[in-house]
């Protein structure tokens, strides 16, 4: 996720942008850069760091000029720095790119403009794109818009890109497939407006067009907005909406809160994860970090996961996946503890870090120990170029774009996401895993995001189950297997954003304590998913029900037995086990969302918590 934002117009373009990249920093703030266009002049600043940054260097700059385009980063290839910043050059100097998204094969691109000698300054996808632009465009000896157009058609991946000519500077031409862009317009079309959302506009038009995937736009000043698919060709009649959102809205898309924007965004944020790695068509799954290094996980004696909190949580269900699926043993480790207990680690294992942040203190400081071991670290972090990225050997990013509440959720379901896919492709190579087993999951988890999408449509419901329970004091969540993590992660939910007090357990450990706090005062949440031990499940479900406790049931879609015993019951979709998490997981986050709001917490940012722990 990164955000854009630029202005064509008679105004002053600077303070639109720079204020415009500022509302958009939600989406990404690790680089951030703006290039400005004043007559024939043009000048382009970028620096790593946040817009804040990029104002103290245009404060000794130039900056005037009516057009301009800002971008405000959140890596996704190279590490954020200067020159993987954007705004990106054309190797000409003439043509100019910001992009959100990430060009999957700008790999095999970039290896043939170098052989035609094209050179690249940055490590970045956008800047193979815009190159390919500027190829197609003088081989053509075309129009900017044909040259986008063209070179999209060979591109595969997400994007939403504005991209000028300088030589031309009364015309911009987006696009978009999976990336939001919205396009502001200005009287008469005397200005227009570009951006990632609609905050960087809202207090100069309320006219918008939002583009649909697979769409460009021509913007030329003065005139009408055309519109053309960018496969075909065929001409797209724009729709302008009236804006009727405030900006503090339209930064949390319309969502009350950044929490419940991204419990929304898990079904994108799942494939992204599996973007380019899941290749679905053909069976396989492709993860570069993997396959370099493939002998040593195929011959691993265990692997040992460290982390805190719910990306703790996720080590859990992989500790279940590897071990299923793959037939390795794993151990799952409190980053903290294992670095103050002199664990024992040898070559041949493989230490897996897994971190939202990339940051967290306790995980950096046992990624560090288990490298001066001898272990070789394989880092799962949702931010690009975070210390524990760098540090680790080597590892695989969630891409599940910058989390802002500081409760996790879409980085946990990111994290299951990869974990699995590494799960399955090594329990194919190591024979553990037949190959019409290998090529079932993969078709399964395809189907995981709309599957994910179906339980979020339950909000509704949950909210309401949410008001019966806001005030309990206590409450309980159960679950197996697979499970069992989802239910420790529900309970670290509730605890976190509504301040209740709220236990996990694994369902069958109830009877060794926890039975004795049940009674008609007590919400248990319990996961009884079909195939994860069901008949266990119904009969703890059975024993709470003895004692007057209040059951809240996750339950496979169709189960008829538990819907008798419990007091309310969420459907989730049949899936394989191994994936329900992905699912299960969506309505505790839902709950507990609502629970926090109906008691007036401050759900994005509970009390006494962080989102980035950098002390021990
Ligand atoms: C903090 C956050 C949690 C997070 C944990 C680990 O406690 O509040 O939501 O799970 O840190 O963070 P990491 O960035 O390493 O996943």
């Amino acid at each position: 996720m990164c955000g854009i934002a630029g202005y064509l117009g008679f105004r002053k373009a600077y303070p639109i942008v720079i204020n415009g990249l500022q509302r958009l920093e939600y989406r990404g703030y690790d680089s951030a850069g703006v290039v400005l266009v004043d007559g024939n002049e043009m000048s382009l600043y970028k620096t790593k760091g946040k817009v804040s940054d990029l104002k103290k260097i245009m404060k000794q700059n130039n900056v005037e000029g009516n057009l301009a385009l800002g971008h405000t980063r959140w890596a996704t290839h190279g590490v954020p720095n200067d020159e993987n910043s954007h705004p990106h050059l054309s190797n000409s100097g003439n043509l100019v790119i910001v992009h959100n998204g990430i060009i999957e094969n700008y790999d095999t691109i970039k290896k043939e403009l170098i052989t035609r000698g094209y050179t690249f300054k940055s490590d970045t996808d956008t800047e193979v794109l815009i190159n390919l632009i500027e190829e197609v465009k003088i081989k053509n000896n075309c129009k900017l818009g044909y040259a986008v157009q063209m070179a999209l058609t060979s591109v595969v991946g997400a994007y939403a890109i504005a991209v000028f000519d300088i030589s031309k500077p009364n015309e911009i031409i987006v696009a978009k497939l999976g990336s939001p862009i919205a396009i502001g317009i200005g009287e008469n079309n005397s200005e227009f407006f570009v951006a990632s959302d609609a905050s960087p506009f809202i207090e100069y038009t309320r006219n918008a067009i939002y583009l649909e995937d697979e769409e460009m736009a021509i913007i030329k000043l003065g005139e009408e907005i055309r519109i053309r698919k960018i496969q075909d060709n065929a001409e797209v009649v724009p729709e302008i909406q009236q804006l009727k959102l405030n900006l503090e809205q339209i930064e949390k898309g319309g969502y009350d809160h950044f929490m419940l924007k991204e419990i929304h965004e898990q079904p994108q944020s799942i494939v992204d994860a599996y973007r380019g790695r899941l290749l679905a068509s053909t069976g396989m799954i492709k993860m570069g970090s993997v396959d370099n290094n493939i002998s040593r996980f195929l011959n691993a004696n265990r692997i040992v996961i460290v982390a805190c909190g719910t990306s703790w949580h996720a080590g859990l269900v992989a500790e279940y996946l590897f071990e299923d699926l793959a037939r390795i043993p794993v151990e799952v480790e409190y980053a903290s503890e294992f670095r103050y207990r002199n664990p024992i680690i040898n070559k041949d294992d493989i230490v897996i870090a897994i971190s939202q942040s990339g940051e967290t203190a306790d995980t950096l400081a046992a990624v560090k120990l288990a490298k001066s071991k001898g272990a070789f670290v394989f880092g799962v972090c949702n931010v690009v170029g975070s210390s524990i990225a760098r540090e680790t050997d080597t590892g695989a990013y969630t891409h599940a774009g910058p989390e802002i509440g500081v409760a996790s959720t879409k980085a946990f379901t990111t994290q299951i996401t990869v974990l699995a896919l590494i799960a399955l492709k090594l329990g194919n190579l190591k024979g553990e895993l037949s190959n019409s087993m290998y090529n079932h999951y993969i078709q399964e988890m395809s189907l995981i995001p709309a599957k994910v999408e179906e339980v979020l449509k339950m909000d509704k419901e949950i909210e309401k189950i949410a008001a019966i329970y806001k005030d309990a004091p206590n409450c309980l969540y159960l679950g197996r297997g697979f499970n069992f993590p989802v239910a420790l992660e529900g309970a670290l939910k509730l605890k976190e954003i509504s301040y209740i007090h709220a236990e996990g357990y694994p369902a069958a450990e109830m009877k060794h304590g926890p039975i004795a706090l049940i009674d008609e005062h007590m919400p248990v949440i319990v996961i009884a998913t079909k195939k994860g031990h069901y008949d266990k499940v119904v009969s703890n479900i059975q024993e709470i029900k003895a004692r007057n406790g209040k059951i809240i049931a996750i339950v496979t879609k169709g189960d008829t037995i538990v819907r008798e015993i419990a007091d309310h019951v969420i459907e989730i979709p049949e899936t394989e086990e191994a994936f329900t998490p992905l699912l299960s997981t969506i309505p505790l986050q839902l709950l507990s969302y609502y629970i926090a709001v109906m008691r007036g917490c401050n759900v994005d940012q509970p009390r006494n918590l962080a989102k980035s722990v950098t002390v021990e």
